[in-house]
């Protein structure tokens, strides 16, 4: 069967894998298709992804509200070099100490893992995914 509406079908699905292939970096060290019901911090949490990683790494294809998704989207997870795999996800309630403790970092090693958390750390929220990898020795 070979119909107007399949040929039509096949051209876009080859369209939008094409133009998204194109948006993905040549050292993404590793890729996620968008499923039906996936916000951002859900799909970090589930990856093992920060919050700032996944936004930074998809600057200028996911918008910084993260209202853009769609599923079959295929997004970059991580860049070579530069992929933090070691996360924990922000519990309501909590703190910086709390975390960096939990996960046996300084507060300050926290905050350089995640540029967006502010110096005391005031706006962590609940569901936020947090980078939580010891430094990397030089
Ligand atoms: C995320 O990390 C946890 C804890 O290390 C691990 O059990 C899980 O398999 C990881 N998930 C993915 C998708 O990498
Ligand atoms: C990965 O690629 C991006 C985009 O080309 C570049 O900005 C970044 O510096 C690269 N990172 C590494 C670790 O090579």
């Amino acid at each position: 069967m070979f119909s107007f509406n399949s040929l039509l079908v096949a051209a876009f699905t080859s369209a939008a894998v094409f133009v998204n292939s194109q948006t993905i970096p040549a050292n993404c060290t590793r890729t996620y298709t968008v499923q039906s019901g996936d916000f951002c911090d859900k799909i970090s949490a589930a990856q093992n992804v920060s919050t700032y990683q996944l936004a930074t790494v998809n600057s200028g294809i996911i918008n910084p509200e993260c209202t853009n998704l769609f599923v079959g989207e295929v997004i970059c997870l991580g860049l070579e070099g530069q992929d933090c795999t070691q996360v924990s996800v922000v519990t309501a309630g909590s703190d910086c100490n709390t975390i960096a403790t939990a996960a046996g970092i300084s507060f300050a090693d926290l905050l350089n893992n995640n540029p967006n958390v502010d110096a005391q750390c005031t706006n962590i929220y609940g569901g936020e995914v947090l980078c939580v990898a010891a430094p990397v020795a030089n």
